[in-house]
């Protein structure tokens, strides 16, 4: 199993989640990041740290499309183990529905 970054964290980004994993397995993306399902060691350690709570066990049903973009984007986007500043907007962004048509492809900077 891993964990996956899920579509509450578009636009929210509020990388807490990238201190605590202990194998930096975070990948950033211009407005979310993803986990490497490869690289994750199923810790669960990041699960409570997001205030969005966007990171999900994949054992958790109705994730496989999650699952597929966060193995995709991992290849790709810079790693990220540094939080750095969140989206100003990033409160209004928190709960909304259907933030995945806000999703942007474009990689972050990483660290
Ligand atoms: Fe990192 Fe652990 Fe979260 Fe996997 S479950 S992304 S290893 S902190
Ligand atoms: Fe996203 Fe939550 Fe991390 S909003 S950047 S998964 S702390």
């Amino acid at each position: 199993m891993t964990y996956v970054v899920t579509e509450n964290c578009i636009k929210c980004k509020y990388m807490d989640c990238v201190e605590v994993c202990p194998v930096d397995c975070f990948y950033e993306g211009s407005n979310m990041l993803v986990i490497h399902p490869d690289e994750c060691i199923d810790c669960g350690v990041c699960e409570p740290e997001c205030p969005a709570e966007a990171i999900k066990p994949d054992t958790e049903s109705g994730l496989d499309k999650w699952l597929e973009l966060n193995a995709e984007y991992a290849k790709s986007w810079p790693n990220i183990t540094v939080k750095k500043e969140s989206p100003a907007d990033a409160k209004d962004w928190d709960g909304k529905k259907d933030k995945l048509q806000e999703f942007s492809p474009e990689p972050g900077t990483g660290d």
